[in-house]
This record gives structure tokens, C-alpha cells and sequence, in this order.
């Protein structure tokens, strides 16, 4: 069993909603086989859109990706996990924190956490600029 299959189970987030899972392909790897950072990237800032949505009601834009962090390298076959809970709800923007965990092929029902991020989304019009979040926005559950 290699290192990383021997490290501890992570405890899954009870304040946060699954909002995505996903399992990357060969297509996703880099030159070493390794799945590439962008493909995460792209597929956490996906996965942080789902709470924004429902508040903002309409299209949005994400404005900024902080503390983007990888702790764990990604597999093809693993089976990725995205929960995310909504942090700020501003006067047009939305703040999302989104944590990443990975079942790894040979050991489902076990899981590393791999990264996690904060991502804020802005709503905007139909010429692309910031506009007030509906004040009827429903509540985002888990969030
Ligand atoms: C999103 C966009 C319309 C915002 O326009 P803007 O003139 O920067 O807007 P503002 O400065 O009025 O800020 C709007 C909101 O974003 C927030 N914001 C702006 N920059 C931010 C940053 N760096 N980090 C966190 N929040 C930020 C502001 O706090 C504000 O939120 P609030 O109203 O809830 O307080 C504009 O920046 C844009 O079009 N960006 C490109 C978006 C895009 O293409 N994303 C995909 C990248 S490939």
C-alpha cells in the first residue's frame, strides 16, 4: 500500500453541500500522468457556482479565486467530492468556500482532502456590469 493510501481517512464536511462530483479521465492529465492543476481549478470554480446561483438568479461572473490550495495530488479514478458553504453574501457579490475530496480508486469509502479554495462570483447585467443581488434571493441551503 503506498503512503498516500496509508494516510487517515479526512472527515467529510457537515457545514458544507456536495455540490459536485466528478471523476477525471486520462484526457486530464499533465506530462507526468498526473491530473493537471488547471482541470481542478476549472472544475472547483464550476462546482463554487452552484450556492451563488441560486442567490444571484441570473448571470455572474467569478471575479477572484484566493487561497487556492493543493494538498493532495489527483488521480485519474479517483473520485472527486466538491462541498461548498456560501461565506459572504455582499451587496453584488457572493463568496463561496469550496473543499475538494478524493475516494482513490482502490480505496472507496475512505477520502483525502486534495484542495480547497474561495471563490467570490459577482452578479452582473446584460452589458456585463455588477448589479444588486435580488433582495428576494432564497436562502442557500447548506450554505
Ligand atoms: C466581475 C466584474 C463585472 C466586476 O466588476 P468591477 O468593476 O470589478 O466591480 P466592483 O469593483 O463594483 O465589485 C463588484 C463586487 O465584486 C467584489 N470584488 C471585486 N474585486 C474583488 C476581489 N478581487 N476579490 C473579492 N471580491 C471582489 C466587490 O467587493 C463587489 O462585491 P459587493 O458589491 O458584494 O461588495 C468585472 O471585474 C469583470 O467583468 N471581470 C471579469 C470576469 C470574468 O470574465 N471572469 C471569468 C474569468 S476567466
Amino acid at each position: 500500500m503506498s503512503d498516500l493510501l496509508s494516510r487517515p481517512t479526512a472527515a467529510l464536511p457537515t457545514d458544507k453541500e456536495l455540490v459536485l462530483k466528478v471523476i477525471p479521465m486520462p484526457a486530464d492529465t499533465n506530462g507526468n500522468g498526473d491530473i493537471f492543476g488547471g482541470w481542478v481549478m476549472a472544475q472547483v470554480d464550476l462546482a463554487g457556482a452552484v450556492l451563488p446561483a441560486r442567490i444571484v438568479q441570473g448571470r455572474m461572473a467569478t471575479v477572484a479565486v484566493k487561497e487556492f490550495v493543493f494538498k493532495q495530488p489527483v488521480r485519474v479514478g479517483d473520485i472527486l467530492s466538491f462541498y461548498s458553504s456560501v461565506v459572504r453574501v455582499g451587496r453584488t457579490s457572493v463568496t463561496v468556500d469550496v473543499e475538494v475530496y478524493a475516494e482513490r480508486f482502490a480505496t472507496q469509502g475512505s477520502y483525502v482532502k486534495v484542495t480547497e479554495a474561495l471563490l467570490t462570483y459577482v452578479a452582473i447585467d446584460g452589458q456585463g456590469h455588477p448589479r444588486p443581488i435580488p433582495a428576494q434571493a432564497p436562502a442557500a441551503p447548506g450554505g
